[in-house]
């Protein structure tokens, strides 16, 4: 497995690959690798001839008062769990070469990043897209695989792939949760065994979520309320959001559809969880 700090390399790397259709698959990640992050490697692993994964702690994704310090920094362990699923090339750039001094340009996207996150973390997303533009410029892939569980995000990478006629395919894997319905996240870590029990909270709302759509009897606001309750109702969760909205737009359901998401966020402490799920509606 190829490790490379600078662009140049990853670049040059990539084009001597690149021969005879040969497929790039791009896994852009935070490190601090888990379950998760290696279904997204097993996935490219799969489906691409050249695997590559990114391992970039990226600020200017962090808003100010976020745990951009505290982010967890595993390279070693990550760099093996890379190596298991048999990526190809991993990309670990410093800040200062992904932003050089005197760096002005900013990917932004206008409507979907405006919602829900984006309302709570203003600047979140210009972040992530300029450098996700980035690694794409870098990387060239054919693919690129993202996780459900940042399901804004992978809706937001979708949007600016194919307005910016990128040519890659985004693939969006299915989230992995533990036995007990927790959304695995880098962030996990952050719980005490106390807010990990309140954490719970979230999956069972979201199966309350599906249970109700199934039912065939709820509208989308009503189902929202439900999962609004349960989650207010636990003590030390304090709630961002938790809405039933269109799979595409985000945008408030006028009537019963066939499917939807919903999509919640919260506080619990100092740690900040997200996590969604398809409905279907009967
Ligand atoms: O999902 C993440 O880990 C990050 O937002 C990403 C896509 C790697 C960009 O920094």
């Amino acid at each position: 497995m190829q490790v490379e700090a600078l662009p140049s390399a990853v670049r040059s790397a990539v084009q001597s690959h690149r021969c005879g259709g040969r497929r790039t698959g791009l896994v852009p990640t935070m490190g601090a690798l888990h379950v998760g992050h290696v279904s997204l490697l097993d996935a490219a692993r799969s489906e691409c001839d050249f695997v590559i994964a990114t391992i970039f702690v990226n600020p200017m994704q962090f808003g100010p008062h976020e745990d951009f310090e505290r982010y967890p920094r595993t390279l070693e362990q990550d760099l093996q769990r890379c190596e298991a699923a048999g990526v190809d090339l991993v990309f670990t750039p410093e800040t200062s070469r992904m932003y050089a001094p005197g760096a002005e340009s900013i990917v932004s996207l206008t409507g979907l990043t405006r919602k829900l996150e984006g309302r709570h973390r203003p600047g979140h997303f210009d972040g992530v897209t300029t450098v996700v533009a980035k690694l794409f410029n870098i990387t060239v892939p054919d693919r690129a695989y993202f996780g459900q569980k940042d399901y804004q995000q992978q809706l937001i990478i979708r949007r600016m792939a194919s307005d910016l006629d990128w040519g890659v395919e985004i693939v969006t894997c299915p989230i992995v949760r533990e036995d007990d319905g927790l959304a695995l996240s880098s962030r996990n870590r952050y719980l005490s065994p106390a807010e990990r029990e309140k954490s719970l909270s979230l999956s069972r709302a979201l199966s309350l979520a599906q249970d109700l759509a199934q039912s065939g009897s709820e509208s989308p606001d009503s189902i929202a309320r439900r999962m609004q309750q349960l989650i207010s109702g636990v003590e030390g969760i304090d709630p961002d959001y938790a809405v039933v909205v269109d799979c595409d737009t985000l945008d408030p359901l006028v009537d019963r559809p066939k499917r939807a998401v919903a999509l919640i966020a919260v506080r619990i402490g100092k740690t900040r969880l997200i996590d969604n799920q398809i409905l279907r509606f009967r």
